[in-house]
């Protein structure tokens, strides 16, 4: 089974056709960020699509008001993203409106330090939230492995856990999984490598079903 998400967040678009096509054999989906569609602009998801068949998660991390969620993520599903990911804080009614109009992976907890600061402290509210929407996915952190499991504990068992932060962070592909992730992100680690395909091999080993 494949449990490799490639985050791509290079701002050319013949670098990310590239680097895609050159790992999509490892890979169970693809995730853009701010910089790829800023860079390359949003016809970049169908792109995508087209040079690998892999699904494409739209990393925005939406947090605003329904009325705008609703505005930006319909632009985004139309362009082919098949996830989108959007924080929870906002609350109920900014997820839902984005749920309303495609598959949405919400944010339970962040991997960088900072997420100690705000986010933390609400995580079991926003796991809350998630066991009560019914969202595709939440995100959680590699980072903290011991964070992952106890997020897994209570969280419905049919929504997917993604976790960004093996690599370049300094999270561990194996002890996540082993924590309950059911995919893992790496960007750094694979589209910086000299061989791309090399380290999606590698990742792809470590974490296969
Ligand atoms: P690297 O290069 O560190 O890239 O492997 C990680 C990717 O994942 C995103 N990221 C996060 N997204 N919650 C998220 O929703 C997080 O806690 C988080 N940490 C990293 C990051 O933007 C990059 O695309």
């Amino acid at each position: 089974m494949k449990r490799l998400i490639l985050a791509l967040d290079v701002y050319e678009k013949e670098t990310a056709l590239k680097v895609a096509g050159k790992t999509a054999e490892y890979l169970w989906a693809l995730k853009i960020n701010w910089p790829l569609i800023l860079g390359s602009g949003l016809g970049i998801i169908g792109e995508l699509k087209k040079e690998t068949g892999l699904p494409v998660i739209a990393d925005l991390k939406l947090a605003d008001i329904p009325n705008t969620n609703r505005l930006i993520a319909g632009k985004v599903f139309n362009a082919g993203a098949d996830y989108i990911i959007t924080h929870g804080f906002t609350g109920r009614d900014s997820v839902k409106a984005v749920m309303e109009l495609g598959d949405v992976i919400m944010v339970t907890e962040m991997s960088h330090p900072g997420a100690r600061e705000f986010i933390q402290p609400i995580t079991d509210r926003l796991v809350e939230l998630a066991n009560e929407l019914e969202p595709f996915g939440i995100i959680a952190p590699a980072t903290r492995p011991e964070r992952v499991a106890y997020i897994r504990r209570r969280l419905n068992g049919d929504i997917k856990i993604l976790t960004p932060g093996v690599g370049a962070q300094g999270g561990s592909a194996r002890r996540v999984l082993e924590a309950g992730a059911d995919y893992i992100i790496v960007g750094r680690s694979i589209y910086t490598s000299e061989n791309p395909t090399e380290s999606a091999k590698r990742f792809h080993e470590e974490i296969k079903g």
